[in-house]
């Protein structure tokens, strides 16, 4: 470890609290599927970022947008009218419904922003009550590790926030048990990420559309992970018939600059009125043009497509190493949010695959998961896979 290394890991340990888990590496420049450490070491990334840099580090089209946007306005307050943010509403709403849109600064605060709608539709009628699924993730606050179905990251947090109730992912029966007339939302992953990569069945999925519809609730699919193309549609619920009431976007939308967003369908667009909701940074002039140049390179480079792509060739690969390792009982996904389940711990796996030059995730101990850039090339893949597969033979051997 270099002396530079040393002194910043030294830094953090001093001064930054030790919330995340962090590998003993400092990142210093990326630039499309590739990351480089202090000492000049290279990296291909294949979960750049926690699929922030769904299209590749620093594309040249979000870094051109953002240094021209930086030069003439970074910030006004949400009480004027800035240039960018009603584009980007328009955009979102091309790209999936008619509606209107609100824009916050994460994931978690997007998922707050539908909650709230939500709640406020159904205040007058009685409903407050929000069904959600067992592994999901939908981000950090108080409110979100509630809507969290899963009690870890609940732990010493209580009292939490009521009216929350937890239904196994894709049991359709639990749905309409829960379903009764205190409800206002169902909120839902379309494919499931840190819970393991799982996809939603369409008879749930149109289930919990059909509920929602006739007892006047509000559907809210959480996209912050799946959207923006990485499952091979633009928004993953365009792989199902149906449409939300809500989405929320978060990750891929900023192409690297934090930037939340939801959308609610027109009928739902006014329901939060002046003084409901508000955040100080959502949507500012910057944010708001890097997530239109992100729209663009997705469009322009066809990059829902290149995953559907992308998607069989991995599997592909994928397939070669359950053949191989009898440890890999499962490849799942969709598009380019692909896991291997394995029946032993992977996280040491994570580890050695650092060690080797390739960054990919461990979810739920056992489930290691791709979320490559959409860019990535076919002899990308191919070495992220090699490298894997070099890992565990050293595994099998010892
Ligand atoms: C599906 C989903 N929702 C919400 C979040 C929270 O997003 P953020 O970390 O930007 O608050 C995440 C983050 O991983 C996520 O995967």
């Amino acid at each position: 470890m270099s002396q530079k290394t040393k002194r910043i890991i030294q830094m953090y340990d001093q001064y930054v609290m030790p919330t995340y888990r962090k590998n003993p590496v400092v990142f210093v420049r990326a630039k499309g599927s590739y990351i480089w450490d202090a000492q000049g070491r290279k990296y291909l990334d294949c979960f750049p970022g926690w699929g922030v840099s769904g299209f590749g580090h620093c594309h040249p089209e979000v870094v051109k947008a953002v240094r021209g946007q930086a030069g003439r306005l970074l910030h006004i307050s949400n009480n004027y009218y800035n240039e960018v943010q009603g584009e980007l509403a328009k955009e979102i709403s091309k790209n999936s419904f008619d509606g209107k849109c609100f824009f916050s600064n994460s994931g978690a605060e997007a998922n707050e922003g539908a909650i709230k709608l939500a709640r406020k539709y159904g205040h007058d009628k009685g409903k407050f009550k929000i069904i959600a699924a067992m592994s999901s993730f939908h981000g950090r606050t108080l409110a979100m590790i509630t809507a969290t179905g899963q009690p870890k990251y609940q732990q010493g947090f209580d009292p939490l926030v009521p009216g929350f109730i937890h239904i196994p992912f894709n049991d359709v029966e639990a749905l309409r048990k829960a379903f009764d007339g205190e409800v206002c939302a169902v909120l839902l992953e379309v494919v499931q990420g840190e819970g393991g990569v799982h996809v939603a069945t369409p008879e749930f999925l149109k289930e919990a559309r059909h509920l929602c519809t006739q007892k006047d609730a509000l559907l809210i699919l959480d996209e912050v992970q799946t959207g923006m193309g990485r499952t091979g549609k633009i928004f993953a619920y365009q792989h199902y018939d149906l449409l939300p009431d809500i989405m929320t976007l978060a990750k891929t939308l900023g192409g690297g600059v934090a930037v939340g967003a939801m959308i609610a369908q027109r009928k739902f667009g006014d329901v939060l009125q002046p003084a409901t909701h508000a955040t100080t940074f959502g949507g500012n002039p910057l944010a708001c043009r890097a997530a239109l140049a992100s729209f663009h390179v997705i469009r322009k480079e066809g990059l829902a497509r290149r995953s559907q792509k992308m998607e069989k060739f991995l599997r592909k690969e994928l397939e070669t190493l359950k053949k191989e390792f009898s440890f890999v009982t499962e490849i799942r996904g969709m598009g380019l949010m692909m896991a291997l389940q394995l029946s032993i711990d992977g996280v040491e796996f994570v580890k050695q695959c650092l060690a080797q030059g390739l960054l990919i995730n461990c979810t739920q101990g056992n489930v290691i998961r791709f979320m490559p850039s959409m860019t990535v090339t076919e002899k990308e893949l191919h070495q992220a896979v090699e490298i894997l597969r070099k890992v565990f033979r050293k595994a099998v051997k010892n």
